[in-house]
């Protein structure tokens, strides 16, 4: 039975559906069977992120009303056969209700070892939709106190018995080495949730998602796989005099 693991944080755009996407390929990479399902109905875009926008025939709501079975709407991926997409639906009035979703779930969750589960931001009713189907979350945070306090808030919505677990995103080691960001570890103690990974702020997740640091996602993928706690350390290559001239180029870049 799959592993349901809800990607949020309150906060929109810190990198949900970035870390949905990019920890879905490195698990698929691990040969998982993972299936990426975009709960952010309305404003959806893991579609779009995972290049299979062009491949959508049915989605998630015509499973929910019966139009297609689940194996449907799902999309494999292009480089990663164990990899799978379930695209949501581009119109927000759409009323689905958690019964209807998690039946869905319910039905898949055999197929695959892990559903991760790309959740809208704010903490309001698709939010509700999204962590009802999930048994963990994984909490997206960027280093900045806004995003911490609505990392915070929305650990309090989370049912009791769901695990938690925080990524830092957007880390950029410079600005830490010098002190003018919070560290992924200070962050991790202000929430004081268990900590899953750190990534690092990388201009080619913009471009492409399949580009992106993935010694980082590898990293917090054998994390969640294996119970380990290792994480990407952006700081120390900016520390000490080389790193001083690094951060040096970079604020010049
Ligand atoms: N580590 C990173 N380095 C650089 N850019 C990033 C990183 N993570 C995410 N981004 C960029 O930030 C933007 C927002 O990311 P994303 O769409 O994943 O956020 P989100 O939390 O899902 O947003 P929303 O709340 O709107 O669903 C995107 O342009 C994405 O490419
Ligand atoms: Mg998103």
């Amino acid at each position: 039975m799959a592993r349901k693991i809800v990607v949020t944080g309150g906060k929109g755009g810190v990198g949900k559906t970035t870390v949905c996407a990019n920890l879905g390929i490195a698990l698929a990479r691990m040969s998982h069977r993972v299936l990426l399902m975009d709960l952010d109905i309305g404003l959806n875009n893991l579609d779009v992120v995972m290049q299979v926008e062009d491949k959508v025939v049915f989605d998630l709501v015509d499973v929910v009303e019966n139009r297609c079975r689940p194996s449907q709407a799902f999309i494999q991926d292009a480089s990663e056969p164990t990899l799978y997409v379930m695209p949501s639906c581009h119109l927000a009035k759409r009323q689905i209700s958690v019964d209807q979703i998690k039946k869905v779930v319910g039905r898949l969750e055999d197929n695959f070892e892990y559903i991760l589960i790309d959740c809208p931001a704010g903490i309001d009713s698709g939010f509700r939709r999204a962590v009802a189907c999930a048994d963990e979350a994984i909490i997206v945070v960027t280093p900045h106190l806004s995003s911490v306090r609505d990392a915070d808030k929305t650990v309090a919505e989370l049912v009791g018995n769901t695990v938690v677990n925080v990524v830092v995103n957007r880390v950029r080691g410079d600005l830490v080495a010098s002190g003018e960001m919070l560290s992924a570890f200070e962050v991790f103690s202000l929430l004081g949730q268990t900590a899953l990974g750190v990534l690092p702020e990388n201009d080619d997740v913009n471009c492409n998602v399949r580009k992106c640091s993935s010694a980082a996602f590898d990293m917090l993928a054998n994390n969640l796989v294996t119970g380990k706690c290792e994480m990407y350390d952006c700081v120390t290559p900016y520390k000490g005099i080389f790193g001083k001239l690094r951060r040096k180029l970079k604020r010049n870049a």
